[in-house]
């Protein structure tokens, strides 16, 4: 991480998504995924660390039968942009065959993540496979990633708190926040 060894630069944060706004979107989305899911069971995948506080939300908020399980994965690259190089630091420890899985993200940027992560999971011949994400960052897609459920979509900017991280500060703050300064 590049940020840790330069200077110290003054940032500043802009509120984006206040806790309510979170809370209230958390709602709506677990609401379509009850509609989707009747009948069945959901393995929701936490892809961490940034999902942590959102899946925690999540899965609390869903009525459907869940069950929880959490990847760890690591983007070479910059601080604040992906390489598109993924390592699995973490790989999960139930089976997907057969299961019903719910990938949960907090940030899908360039998609590059999620596009191997995607072709990883499909690999082990999950019954279905969706995505749902907090934030869509659209203007830096390079891939075209299919995403099912999405919190909030912004065009571009550096987010920070909710689970999402610079430099791994920030994660505990309730709201989502736009860094400038970075
Ligand atoms: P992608 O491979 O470019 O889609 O990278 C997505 C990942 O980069 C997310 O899961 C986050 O961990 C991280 N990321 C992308 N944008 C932000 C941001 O604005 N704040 C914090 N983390 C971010
Ligand atoms: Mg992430």
């Amino acid at each position: 991480m590049e940020t840790s060894n330069t200077p110290q630069i003054k940032l500043s944060m802009t509120p984006l998504f206040s806790a309510d706004d979170i809370a209230a979107r958390i709602k709506a989305l677990a609401a379509e995924i009850d509609r989707d899911y009747r009948g069945k069971e959901i393995l929701m995948i936490a892809v961490l660390k940034g999902s942590f506080l959102f899946i925690a939300d999540l899965i609390r908020a869903v009525d459907t039968p869940s069950v929880i399980d959490f990847v760890r994965l690591a983007s070479y690259g910059s601080a604040t942009q992906s390489s598109g190089i993924i390592e699995v630091r973490k790989d999960l420890e139930m089976s997907i065959k057969d299961k019903h899985v719910l990938v949960v993200e907090d940030i899908v940027d360039s998609g590059l993540t999620l596009e191997s992560l995607r072709e990883m999971l499909l690999n082990r011949q999950p019954a279905s496979l969706k995505i749902c994400t907090l934030i869509d960052k659209q203007a830096q897609r390079v891939t075209e990633v299919p995403v099912d459920y999405v919190g909030f979509s912004m065009d571009d900017g550096f987010i920070v708190g909710y689970g999402l991280d610079l430099d791994e500060k920030y994660r505990d703050l309730p709201d989502i926040r736009v860094v400038e300064g970075t």
